[in-house]
């Protein structure tokens, strides 16, 4: 079933960047690249650290603990250390606000 929940306003998503919110109890990074929106959580698999403090490379996002990479689109890991994917969500603009599907 969706569980689409407005999240943020898409104006306070930076471009080309990452930021993180509280969603229903849970912790969401969001990415704006390119003009779209993707979400993903936003706790690394791999140790105790929120992507959003980590570094945003066009579709990669680095974890600022031991730089590992995941992929934003689909949440797969691209550089170790990390093995786990990390879930990413989809995302809906509507009316200037951001929704994410937490399922
Ligand atoms: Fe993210 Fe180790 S905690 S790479």
């Amino acid at each position: 079933a969706n569980n689409w929940i407005d999240v943020s306003a898409l104006q306070d998503v930076p471009e080309e960047d990452v930021t993180g919110v509280e969603a229903d109890g849970r912790d969401i990074a969001l990415y704006s690249v390119e003009g779209q929106v993707y979400a993903t959580a936003n706790i690394c698999t791999h140790g105790h650290a929120r992507l959003c403090d980590g570094f945003l490379d066009g579709f990669e996002i680095e974890c600022p603990l031991h730089q590992g990479k995941f992929d934003i689109r689909d949440g797969r890991p691209t550089c170790e250390p990390v093995t786990e994917p990390v879930r990413s969500y989809p995302v809906k603009i509507e009316g200037g606000r951001v929704f994410v599907d937490l399922g």
